[in-house]
């Protein structure tokens, strides 16, 4: 595993950093079960149950895109917070499934709002895009940049879903989660953020149509180069040592053990690299959060869904340590420590 870059270490009280203030989630309304794609491919729900851990996901109706579910999840978290729109500073969108290559998917979000005086950029780092978000948002929030920032993970992963090939189809979902942050200076909020990139494992998950490489025609479609291809094994094994690697790269510089973590929020990608990697860590699945039973993968919307759904449920209390980790194509990994 390469160094990395550690972007934000853990200070002393009184040091300025971002505090996640809300959080909010959106989810189509239409279920996609197993049983339901076993009509479609060659699967069956105890196939998938057992070797991934997910029963149902969300799927969007026609003419619903990225921006749609990620205002909606920017609204609720904006109507818990009492912060009206035009107060935000900076928009930061994470999603490999935008509206539309150009313009960027959080100017859509940014107009859906009116959050008028706030500048708005999408980030590409696939599944580990909410926790390369939460690094960006976290440095100016530190910097004194911006005080009021909205973060959202959103994904349409449906839209680039190979409906033919049984080895993807049955993983992912669609759905957004959002975080509202701005600055601390209690000790609490963003502990430590640490991110990673290894390229040379680029085809391991790709999209490779539709790009500058390979534009957009009728050979591309043909050849269903638009759609998303997975090795699904290789990834697997990569998925479980990055994770565990980062989680313990987080812990280590904020010099804390495993039994301090109170929530451990991993991506939720498999049931089974989930486990593997609560197993290694030694944490006992109380404290690991798993909503992917009911959304599957939703890429950089999983993290923030389930941070969210752990809200609402009242898991995360205040002076909790929240530890989150990330991997996704790229290879991207990642990790961040959070004390709510
Ligand atoms: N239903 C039934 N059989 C299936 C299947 C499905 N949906 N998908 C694959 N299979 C078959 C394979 O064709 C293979 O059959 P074979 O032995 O006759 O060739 C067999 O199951 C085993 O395939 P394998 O790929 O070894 O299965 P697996 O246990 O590794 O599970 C994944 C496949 C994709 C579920 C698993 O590798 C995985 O989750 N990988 C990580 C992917 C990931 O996290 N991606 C996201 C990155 S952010």
């Amino acid at each position: 595993m390469g160094e990395g870059s550690v972007l934000a270490e853990p200070g002393w009280a009184g040091a300025m950093r971002a505090r996640i203030v809300a959080t909010g989630s959106a989810l189509p309304p239409k279920v996609l079960r197993n049983a339901d794609l076993a009509r479609m491919v060659s699967t069956s729900d105890e196939w998938i149950r057992e070797r991934t851990g997910i029963q149902e996901r969300r799927i969007v109706a026609d003419g619903i895109a990225s921006s749609d579910l990620g205002t909606e999840a920017a609204q609720a978290a904006l109507a818990r917070a009492g912060w009206d729109p035009t107060s935000l500073d900076m928009i930061v969108v994470a999603t490999c499934t935008p509206d539309m290559p150009l313009p960027s998917t959080a100017c859509l979000i940014q107009r859906n709002l009116k959050a008028t005086r706030a500048f708005a950029f999408d980030l590409a780092a696939a599944c580990s895009g909410f926790l390369y978000g939460l690094a960006v948002a976290d440095l100016y929030v530190r910097s004194g940049s911006c005080r009021r920032v909205l973060l959202v993970g959103t994904e349409v992963m449906s839209a680039i879903m190979d409906w033919t090939d049984r080895s993807t189809c049955i993983l992912f979902g669609d759905g957004a989660g959002a975080v509202l942050l701005e600055p601390s200076t209690d000790g609490n909020g963003i502990l430590s953020t640490h991110l990673h990139s290894d390229g040379n494992l680029w085809d391991l998950v790709c999209v490779e149509g539709g790009g500058s490489r390979m534009p957009a025609s009728a050979k591309m479609l043909e050849g269903r180069q638009h759609l998303m291809k997975m090795k699904g094994n290789e990834t697997f094994k990569v998925a479980v040592k990055m994770l565990e690697a980062t989680a313990r790269e987080a812990l280590a510089a904020n010099h804390l053990d495993v039994k301090d973590v109170d929530l451990f929020i991993p991506h939720q990608a498999n049931v089974r690299i989930l486990n593997a990697v609560a197993e290694r860590l030694g944490l006992e699945p109380d404290r690991l959060v798993v909503n992917m039973d009911r959304y599957g993968n939703t890429s950089a919307a999983s993290i923030p869904l389930a941070l969210d759904e752990a809200v609402q449920a009242g898991r995360v209390k205040p002076g909790s340590r929240i530890l989150m980790a990330a991997f996704g194509s790229g290879l991207t990994w990642a990790s961040a420590l959070v004390k709510w």
